[in-house]
């Protein structure tokens, strides 16, 4: 991989995805997303793998998609290209995805920490669509889950204007689960990975299923399909370890049975 780079014991049961094109502020080319999806290809059928970090470095998540490849390209180019299957690939991941996001996470990049369950932020990261200024829009759920995260108005003031915002606006419109400082970014993202690595991956991927599924239903279709995901557990052996170990005051061993 020359774009990307895998730990898969960052922490326990915690695998961490670093983009890796500094000098390009981590300009998502083909081959990174290629790389990107055979890695998370990867590591979703891993079961050694119960969380998944995304990170660019301190200066960048990612600033966008490559416009220099970009830039000659026409309309069956993209349609014929695979390139935007990944941020989908991403959204479908099973496994609890964390991003981790500092510096720029503009266009591309903000849709790639969008995709993630969830983003811990530095203090300096910035935020934005700014396709509008280079031609063109938002691509890969720019319109949509930004949409759907920070409402109408703000996300049509992001979008046709291209400006970015900062971390502090970013979690008042509830983009981002939290800001640190930039020293500790990496810790805290890991932190909130560890945690949910302790728990069962069967019930972290019934969950999020659930959780996501809150977005494309009606309350009575989401609350049916949650309630149905609730009684699967019930044929897992860590849900017998989950109640087991709270009656018997200990911490419970999950083994993903
Ligand atoms: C290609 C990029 C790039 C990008 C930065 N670079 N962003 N190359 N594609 N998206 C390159 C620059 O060309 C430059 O290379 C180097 O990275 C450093 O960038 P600078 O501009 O010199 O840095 P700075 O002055 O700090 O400005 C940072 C910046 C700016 C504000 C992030 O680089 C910028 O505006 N970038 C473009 C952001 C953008 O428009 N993103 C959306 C892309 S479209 P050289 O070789 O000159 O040193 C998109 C569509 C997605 O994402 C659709 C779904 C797939």
């Amino acid at each position: 991989m020359d774009f990307i780079k895998v730990t898969k014991d960052h922490a326990p049961y915690v695998a961490l995805i670093e983009l890796n094109r500094p000098k390009e502020l981590n300009a998502l080319n083909i081959q990174l997303m290629s790389e990107l999806g055979e890695t998370l290809k990867a590591l979703d059928t891993d079961d050694e793998v119960r969380v998944i970090i995304l990170t660019g470095n301190e200066k960048a998540f990612a600033a966008g998609a490559d416009i220099r490849q970009m830039a000659g390209k026409g309309t069956i180019d993209m349609l014929q290209g695979e390139l935007f299957g990944i941020w989908t690939q991403i959204s479908k991941t099973s496994k609890p995805t964390i991003a981790a996001v500092s510096g720029f996470a503009l266009g591309g990049g903000c849709e790639l920490a969008m995709s993630c369950d969830m983003i811990i932020a530095s203090e300096s990261a910035q935020f934005g669509q700014p396709e509008i200024k280079i031609g063109v829009m938002p691509g890969a759920g720019g319109t949509q889950r930004l949409t759907r995260a920070v409402g109408k108005a703000k996300a049509m003031e992001m979008v046709l204007t291209g400006k970015f915002i900062d971390a502090e606006e970013a979690l008042r419109y509830r983009i981002i689960n939290r800001i640190v400082p930039v020293e500790v970014y990496m810790q805290e993202a890991t932190k909130l990975a560890s945690e949910i690595a302790a728990m069962s991956p069967l019930a972290t991927q019934l969950a999020k299923e659930s959780v996501n599924r809150a977005f494309e239903v009606s309350l009575e279709e989401g609350l049916y399909f949650e309630r149905k995901n609730y009684y699967m557990l019930y044929s897992s052996e860590d849900q017998k370890e989950g109640m087991n170990a709270f009656l018997e005051k200990r911490k419970p061993d999950f083994k993903g049975k």
